[in-house]
């Protein structure tokens, strides 16, 4: 599973860098509208076990890492915005029609087994790591550093969070 995992977002990477060549900024913002996805699932899940009595030993703690998390993302999904990364609409229709889709995966995909939703969003995160490095490298922005610093420490939350499953 872990190998279809990362053949995955492989593949969905090279979609959206090449449908995003040269047009970084909106290329970060779809990212960090999908990014978002997989927490708020994450979430949805918890709170769905939670009505049904299914409450978890490390649920609580879960339920805070991912509410955090939203959160983060949705710093980095405004700063984008600050750059104009959702200016057109053709950007904001293909985010909100990957969210959509993404989400409800997300549901199911974390419903069935945890620790593999969670090591794919651990790819979706190095992913996000390595292309904000890869940006710096050419074009200076203190706040894409300290996003980029958040998305490696995304990383290793979800690297516990996936070390609590079997
Ligand atoms: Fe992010
Ligand atoms: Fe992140």
């Amino acid at each position: 599973m872990e190998r279809f995992n990362e053949r995955t977002i492989n593949d969905t990477v090279k979609i959206i860098d090449f449908l995003y060549r040269g047009r970084d900024i909106q290329r970060f913002w779809v990212l960090e509208e999908i990014a978002r996805a997989p927490y708020f699932a994450f979430l949805s899940v918890l709170h769905l076990q939670e009505s049904l009595g299914l409450r978890g030993e490390q649920h609580i703690s879960l339920m805070i890492q991912h509410f955090e998390q939203t959160l983060n993302e949705t710093e980095h999904l405004e700063y984008m915005e600050s750059l104009g990364g959702n200016d057109a609409f053709v950007d904001r229709l293909l985010a909100k029609a990957l969210v959509l889709i993404y989400y409800w995966v997300m549901v199911f995909y974390y419903m069935l087994s945890p620790k593999n939703a969670y090591h794919l969003n651990m790819e979706v995160e190095k992913h996000a790591a390595e292309t904000y490095t890869k940006y710096l490298a050419h074009t200076y922005d203190e706040k894409i550093e300290e996003i980029r610093d958040d998305e490696i420490k995304h990383f290793h939350e979800l690297k516990d969070a996936f070390h609590m499953f079997v």
